[in-house]
């Protein structure tokens, strides 16, 4: 058995790491952590755990976790995770971050967009959580970063057209997201009455996740790489859909581009390439750990148009955190991860 940590647990993806792990056979869950709701039962802060999960929930201790832990799942804001990681490393427990402190190659592009008072990741050594793509490295790492929401959307659909050197290195990305993406935490923005009946974009052309994605799309496209990145904020509670504009190096047919992207996902389970003319939706991967890709060429502009829809709080967070915990633990990597999605 594996004895796991959750760190934030009462925030949406530690609540939706506790609903996964909660039907994983190979799991047992040993200390959540909180930081307004310590001593109550988190079954009795969610109701939706009633009867699968009645563990209380503590202040965050770092001696309390090495002695009950073999890995923590961190699902805090960013900035926290690095505070603990050499000492969790030390006494050889994992780490599978769900913020952004272990995304980067180079601790400069996370100081720079995140803000630090530390100068670099001291003797961490650390994998970006993309299965599909450093499934080899995450095997035998002890601190991964789970990639963000946004980024595994993105990363994900366009990493068959760089890899097969199609598409030049300038593209354009146009994504929504529900407003589970912004966390529990209450915001005016985020509220009914200002986002129901309404959709808007946000951060554009600064949001963060920019430098995780165009780090992952250089190396796939062994050349520097730029993203224009324009989220948006939608009224649904989950999903995220990205579509994203490629130029075209030279001509090329739907069946033979079909054909690539078929053949470079041909052994995942949670990526589907739709067929020919099928287009993704959040509604298909809702409460599931999938990624649907589509894809269409634009003949007139010579453009690859990728659409790729996930779930953000599970293939998005916390399906693929745990899919990396299996992976590193050498557990079946779909286990406690084959949840039909919810449709309707
Ligand atoms: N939401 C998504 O779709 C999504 C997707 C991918 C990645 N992420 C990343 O995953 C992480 C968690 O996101 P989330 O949406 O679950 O956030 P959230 O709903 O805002 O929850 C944050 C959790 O962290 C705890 N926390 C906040 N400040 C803390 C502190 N100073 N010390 C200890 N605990 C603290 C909160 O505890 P209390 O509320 O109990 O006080 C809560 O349990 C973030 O880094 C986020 O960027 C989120």
């Amino acid at each position: 058995m594996v004895r796991v940590g959750i760190l934030g647990a009462t925030g949406y993806t530690g609540v939706e790491l506790i609903r996964i792990l909660s039907n994983h056979e190979d799991v047992q869950i040993k200390y959540l952590s909180s930081q307004n709701f310590n001593g109550k039962k988190i079954e009795d802060v969610y109701h939706s755990l009633k009867g699968f999960c009645d563990a209380e929930l503590h202040e965050l201790k770092i001696d309390d976790i090495v002695e009950n832990c073999d890995v923590v799942f961190a699902a805090l804001p960013s900035g926290y995770a690095m505070n603990i990681a050499e000492k969790l490393c030390s006494s050889g427990v994992k780490l599978i971050d769900l913020g952004a402190d272990f995304r980067f190659d180079d601790f400069n592009m996370y100081k720079e967009w995140y803000g630090s008072d530390k100068n670099d990741y001291g003797s961490v050594s650390r994998v970006y959580g993309l299965p599909e793509i450093h499934r080899q490295e995450i095997k035998k790492a002890m601190v991964v970063g789970n990639p963000g929401c946004y980024p595994t959307s993105v990363i994900l659909g366009l990493a068959p057209a760089l890899k097969s050197g199609m598409i030049e290195s300038h593209i354009i990305v146009d994504s929504k997201s529900g407003i589970s993406g912004a966390g529990h935490s209450p915001k005016l923005g985020n509220m009914y009455a200002e986002c129901n009946e309404s959709i808007k974009p946000y951060n554009v052309a600064n949001h963060r996740h920019i430098p995780e994605i165009e780090q992952e799309l250089s190396k796939l496209n062994f050349e520097d790489t730029k993203v224009v990145f324009t989220p948006h904020l939608t009224p649904m509670t989950r999903g995220i859909l990205s579509t994203m504009y490629c130029k075209l190096k030279k001509d090329i047919s739907i069946e033979n581009l079909h054909d690539i992207y078929s053949q470079f996902y041909k052994d995942e389970y949670f990526v589907k390439v739709l067929n020919i003319g099928e287009y993704p939706s959040t509604k298909s991967v809702y409460s599931s750990n999938f990624c649907h890709i589509g894809l269409e060429i634009d003949k007139r502009s010579n453009t690859l148009i990728v659409m790729s829809s996930i779930d953000n709080l599970v293939k998005g967070a916390s399906g693929q955190a745990v899919q990396n915990m299996n992976i590193m633990f050498g557990i079946d990597e779909n286990k406690g991860l084959k949840m039909v999605p919810v449709f309707p």
